[in-house]
């Protein structure tokens, strides 16, 4: 075996992308050392594929914006799921993190007078969301890293973590290995930051890419520890590709819609006019996604089992502009979208449960540990508002930096626990000497099991049976033969199989219907549900991890200014969407 990598660091960020290139921006801003570990090279972080924009209340176009409109959406189109101290955090420190990239160099998209442009999503009552195309992800990524190169601050790419390392009662490292060569990497660091993303690679079809959000770092915190929240709320974006099937689930994103895109049946009905006629295809992204499946059950979809997304109407001009990314990624399959329309249909996108923070300070349960971005639970509630993810990577990625930089600051790393280690590399070893092929087939199975039962509309029958099929899952890999291994594809399958339990558990006790949970048995939405599942790790006698135990917490209510901007009325409607 090679020697092990051995780094020592004040912080440790685990995730590449939008939150953890954040935080370690906030860590060199404190003058303290970070080291960022990411499984994917640097510039390839799953934040590059976000689309359509970033949202804050700079009122450059609607100048009545104020951060407590953009708030009172969030909590409103969360179906009030959402935590308000977070959400009136994000709205009111967005418009800074739009002047920090600015200043590192964002292209944001203008006005001819050189204000930022911005475009309306699904849900926002006004023009809030920032762009740069229908790239913005990209740009963000490429700005932050930009700072972080230049303040030379160490990136380990192609790490997989595989276990936070804790002694006396307080995370203090991690353990993994390069992918590429294999060398063990061991981190001794006194706090840890996850910002690794979320567990829609759970669904078959997903908007994510291979082996990315695959509920690692999720994972990584409730083994050591840590609470998770909401983890049934998993938005589905209204419109991923269906066609052709190596595309399945590629998100096509909503700027799409925000141009002015209609959705048709294949009888070319406009059918969002039966679903809100007011908003029609910009309503909220859940009774998007609804009416799509619905109509898509319903024998009205197309032939490979989507609906028609269709821009023909637009001037080429426009499209070419503002959505040159989706024009360049169906034309790469054989579709002029300026000529034809679009096949799409509902896809997993989007953690809205995770990681259970306080939201000051973004400080797990488990001292030492943080969480940020995808990976957590609570501005989102049961429907995430479109361009609010980019947002709640920047405000949350630097103040958990800021906070965990403090914490390390007051407290000295205690010496690995090499006993510990000692026992986590046997595991892994075990796994590794496991049949890869067969562990590659489960998590096929898994995806399948959870697209078919925990999908879009779930019910106590479908949930009762994806969770034996996770027993059977987890039997299967546990006995799984010895062959040529592939741990990573071992490890992303159990975070997988935790992840996906912790989902199913979650969508069974929540015995209602809101926002992006949609129980066929349980169609109304129960004002007593207005609560947050909070889903703790158990620990046997012997220390190991044995259970999960759900119990509901209640939410802050929001402050007196963004409540007045809430009429009773919705706050009674929200979320019954199953007819
Ligand atoms: O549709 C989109 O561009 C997705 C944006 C988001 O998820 O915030």
């Amino acid at each position: 075996m090679q020697t092990p990598q051995l780094y020592t660091t004040d912080v440790l960020v685990i995730g590449t992308g939008g939150a953890g290139l954040r935080a370690a921006i906030a860590l060199a801003e404190r003058n303290q050392r970070v080291l960022l570990v990411g499984k994917r090279p640097k510039m390839d972080a799953h934040t590059v594929l976000a689309a359509g924009g970033i949202n804050a209340a700079l009122g450059s176009l609607d100048q009545q914006d104020t951060w407590q409109y953009h708030a009172a959406d969030t909590l409103k189109e969360g179906r009030f799921l959402g935590d308000a101290q977070a959400i009136e955090l994000l709205c009111q420190q967005a418009p800074q993190a739009i002047s920090e990239l600015e200043r590192w160099g964002m292209p944001f998209a203008r006005e001819a007078d050189g204000r930022i442009s911005q475009r309306y999503f699904g849900a926002h009552r006004f023009r809030r969301t920032c762009f740069v195309g229908d790239y913005t992800g990209q740009e963000i990524i490429k700005a932050l890293l930009r700072e972080v190169e230049r303040r030379q601050l160490p990136i380990l790419e192609r790490v997989y973590i595989s276990d936070l390392l804790s002694s006396r009662g307080r995370v203090n490292g991690a353990l993994g290995w390069q992918l590429d060569s294999g060398q063990e990497v061991l981190i001794h660091a006194a706090a840890v930051i996850v910002a690794a993303g979320g567990h829609i690679h759970i669904y078959k079809r997903s908007s994510s890419r291979r082996r990315e959000n695959t509920g690692d770092g999720m994972a990584l915190a409730f083994k050591a520890g840590a609470a998770l929240a909401d983890m049934e709320l998993v938005q589905f974006h209204p419109s991923g590709m269906v066609w052709p099937l190596e595309c399945e689930g590629t998100l096509v994103t909503e700027a799409v819609r925000g141009e002015g895109g209609r959705l048709l049946n294949r009888d070319g009905e406009r059918f969002m006019q039966r679903y809100d006629a007011e908003r029609m295809e910009l309503s909220t992204r859940d009774r998007v996604a609804l009416a799509n499946y619905t109509e898509i059950s319903a024998g009205r979809g197309t032939e490979h089992g989507g609906v028609w997304l269709d821009v023909t109407h637009l001037p080429r001009t426009q499209i070419e502009s503002r959505i040159p990314r989706i024009l360049a990624q169906f034309q790469a399959v054989g579709v002029d979208i300026t000529r034809e329309p679009m096949e799409i249909a509902p896809t997993a996108h989007y953690s809205m449960g995770g990681v259970r923070v306080e939201p000051a300070s973004h400080a797990t349960s488990v001292p030492g540990l943080y969480a940020a971005g995808e990976v957590t639970a609570g501005v989102h509630g049961a429907n995430r508002l479109g361009g609010n993810s980019l947002a709640e990577i920047l405000v949350f990625g630097r103040i958990a930096g800021e906070h965990a930089g403090a914490y390390a600051a007051a407290n000295q790393a205690p010496p690995l626990d090499q006993a510990l280690i000692a026992q986590l590399r046997a595991t892994n070893a075990d796994w590794a000497s496991r049949d890869g092929s067969i562990q590659r087939s489960l998590i096929a199975q898994l995806q399948q099991t959870m697209w078919e039962s925990v999908g879009v509309v779930r019910d106590a029958a479908t949930l009762e049976a994806a969770l034996n099929r996770l027993t059977s899952l987890r039997q299967q890999a546990a006995t799984s033969p010895a062959g040529p291994g592939d741990l990573a594809a071992a490890l992303d399958l159990q975070s997988m199989l935790l992840t996906a339990e912790a989902t199913v558990r979650g969508a069974l006790l929540r015995t209602e219907s809101r926002g992006a949970h949609q129980r066929r048995d349980y169609p109304a939405t129960d004002p007593a549900w207005q609560r947050t599942i909070v889903i703790k790790p158990h620990r046997s006698a012997a220390g190991t991890l044995s259970a999960m135990s759900l119990t509901t917490a209640r939410l802050p209510e929001p402050s007196p200014a963004v409540r007045a901007l809430i009429d009773d009325s919705e706050l009674e409607l929200a979320g019954r969407l199953v007819e």
